[in-house]
């Protein structure tokens, strides 16, 4: 039977950690502020945001919510980018995304200053964790970092296999694996053997966004399980990427979803955020 590794521990550390440094910057007369903008009033979008907005609350920032109608034009929301990049009240700028269709995605992630683009979505930010130089860290991507860190298994040398090759989670948890020296293998929907790979990866993190996709035959004894999907079953259940029942009969560790990977990408962002400040004000 695997140990199951909490994300809401571990996201209660990281937060708590940030909630202390955000103090400190109080004493010193510093404020950390966070924007937080939703275009639309897509359920599980407003969800996320809210809980962004509580965890604001809970490390001790301010956030200002700009929650715009759907038909909010591109030119619009670029506006408020621009205004908000020049805000100093404002330290960190996240753009739920998706946004609405008639606006282009890219547009809007470019129009966000490097300097205060916590989600890390930038290219001027991707192409820094590219090179290991970085100051924002992907927030999923960081989240699994520390969940693995908490099981106290070394990641070098280690097969680490990501299932999954989207910009925001599966090309930038690669980068971050093999900065550690895991040495990495990215699959995805065209890669052959998935099976034989995915059932010697020491490591395995699968970011598919498809319920159940890993089954216990992928997964290899005593391995460290992430599963990073949150999918909604016609039953309205949530489920995960791996099929948890079988999987966990084999690996040693392994994430529970819900309250495994999600809460940390939340924890992440409060850190990077306070980064921004801490960075803004010549303290890092
Ligand atoms: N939508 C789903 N995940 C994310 C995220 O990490 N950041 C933003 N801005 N939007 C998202």
């Amino acid at each position: 039977m695997a140990k199951i590794i909490s994300g809401k521990e571990v996201s209660a550390k990281v937060k708590n950690e940030v909630k202390e440094k955000t103090l400190e910057l109080k004493n010193k007369g510093i404020e950390v502020g966070l924007a937080v903008v939703i275009v639309g009033d897509d359920p599980a979008s407003r969800v996320y945001v809210n809980n962004k907005k509580k965890a604001c609350e809970e490390v001790g920032f301010t956030s200002y919510e700009y929650a715009l109608p759907a038909e909010t034009t591109e030119a619009e929301l670029l506006a408020l980018v621009d205004k908000l990049n020049k805000d100093d009240k404002v330290n960190g700028i996240l753009v739920q995304l998706p946004v609405p269709k008639h606006i282009n995605e890219t547009a809007v992630i470019n129009a966000i200053s490097p300097d205060k683009d916590v989600d890390a979505f930038h290219p001027v930010n991707v192409g820094k964790i590219m090179i290991g130089d970085y100051a924002f860290l992907p927030c999923t991507p960081a989240g699994v970092m520390e969940l693995i860190d908490s099981t106290g298994v070394e990641i070098a040398g280690k097969s680490c296999v990501v299932i999954g090759r989207s910009n925001i989670v599966g090309k930038p948890m690669s980068m971050l694996l093999l900065h550690r020296s895991g040495t990495v293998t990215i699959c995805h929907s065209k890669t052959k053997n998935l099976k034989e790979i995915c059932a010697n990866a020491d490591i395995l993190v699968a970011a598919v966004g498809r319920p159940n996709f890993v089954t216990g035959d992928m997964v290899k004894e005593g391995a460290v399980v992430i599963d990073v999907g949150i999918n909604r079953l016609e039953n309205g259940k949530l489920c995960g990427d791996v099929n948890y029942e079988e999987a966990e009969k084999k690996a040693a560790f392994i994430t529970p979803v819900p309250g495994g990977v999600g809460p940390m990408t939340i924890a992440m962002l409060m850190k990077n955020t306070l980064t921004a400040a801490m960075i803004k004000n010549n303290l890092m």
